[in-house]
């Protein structure tokens, strides 16, 4: 367990209580979840109640408490990209990674969720992969951009 990280983290923040969430934040990109293990931590060395922390991360839709994949997807289903098509490009993933909404691949590749808008209306419907925005995103387009993540992932493992 990488608690060397979480230190870190703690003191970059000086143990502030007022810096909970942005501690919390980062300390979710060490597993890119937030691991009981990890909350339990930070909970004995701030001296927070760990119930407070787990209110934290299930209130914060930003928070995961279950390990994700190495790419998070998320869908837009605001307004205007749910208008657009947003649920087909939903069906269109899931169909493609065989995962459900809220889920993980079985090669913890990816992870698939949605969000209410990025704030990109104008480019609907909107997905990010990891920090990648997409606009006008159509079904026909999924498999392609699913693909630039699983080629990289292929070749930084040196196959
Ligand atoms: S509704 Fe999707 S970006 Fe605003």
């Amino acid at each position: 367990m990488a608690f060397e990280k979480i230190d870190q983290i703690l003191e970059k923040y000086q143990y502030k209580h007022e810096e909970i969430i942005g501690i919390m934040q980062d300390a979710q990109i060490v597993e890119n979840y937030l691991p009981e293990t990890t909350l339990r931590h930070i909970s004995n060395k701030m001296e927070i109640p760990l119930t407070r922390l787990f209110d934290i991360a299930t209130f914060y839709k930003s928070f995961s408490l279950k390990p994700r994949g190495r790419h998070i997807i998320k869908v837009c289903l605001g307004t205007a990209c749910h208008l657009s098509g947003g649920m087909q490009n939903m069906e269109q993933i899931k169909r493609t990674l065989r995962i459900r909404e809220g889920g993980t691949t079985e090669d913890m590749m990816f992870s698939l969720e949605t969000v209410n808008c990025l704030g990109t209306c104008a480019l609907a419907p909107v997905a990010m992969v990891g920090e990648d925005y997409y606009g006008v995103v159509t079904p026909g387009k999924v498999e392609k951009i699913l693909s630039k993540y699983t080629r990289k992932s292929r070749n930084a493992e040196g196959e």
